[in-house]
């Protein structure tokens, strides 16, 4: 069979970010086999303009894109929005279709009780825009999230089985 390979993206350059947690947690639950990498240095893309050449840590991005078999993204919210830093690399994969028929898990965690709906909305109409591949169990929203993190760590039972339910879902689009 073959050696799945799954890329995970934070929309929060923060060290200790949340969503970053969430992210490490996701991955730390999928099966062995699987490999999971979190994309770093989004903040080193340049800012898209259609026209631009693709540069160095665009071609990056878009490699380890084309080298995964699907993608977890998971975000916070800033002003009901996308953070631009995120919106802006998912920018340059627009016109070469990169993110096209690929599955993804998409997934906002906010310290508020609204979990980021917003931004959660907003990142997957953008990715229906791209293409990828996704259904109605792609998203989650992980509300109150400074609760259910201690110590660096998902403690939270509930959320942890969120998790799981969104590897299991990922892998079967994967497979599909
Ligand atoms: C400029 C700014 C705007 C924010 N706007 C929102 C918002 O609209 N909705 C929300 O749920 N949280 C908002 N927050 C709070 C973030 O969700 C919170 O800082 C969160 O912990 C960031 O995620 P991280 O821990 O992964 O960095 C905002 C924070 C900042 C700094």
């Amino acid at each position: 069979m073959k050696h799945i390979r799954i890329l995970g993206i934070s929309g929060s350059l923060r060290a200790d970010s949340t969503n970053t947690i969430i992210l490490k947690t996701l991955g730390s639950l999928l099966p062995s086999d699987i490999t999971f990498e979190i994309f770093e240095g989004l903040d080193e893309i340049a800012h898209f303009a259609p026209g631009l050449s693709d540069t160095g840590q665009v071609i990056r991005f878009k490699t380890a894109i084309a080298q995964a078999d699907a993608l977890v993204i998971c975000t916070p919210e800033y002003a009901f929005g996308v953070p631009g830093t995120l919106k802006n690399a998912l920018d340059w994969t627009v016109g070469t279709g990169d993110l096209n028929d690929k599955p993804v898990s998409v997934i906002s965690a906010s310290p508020l009780n609204s979990g980021g709906n917003n931004a959660l909305a907003s990142l997957l109409l953008t990715l229906t825009a791209l293409g990828t591949k996704k259904n109605d169990g792609s998203a989650l929203s992980i509300p109150n999230v400074k609760s259910k993190i201690t110590e660096g760590r998902v403690t939270d039972a509930y959320t942890l089985n969120q998790l799981r339910i969104q590897c299991n879902n990922l892998l079967s689009l994967i497979g599909g």
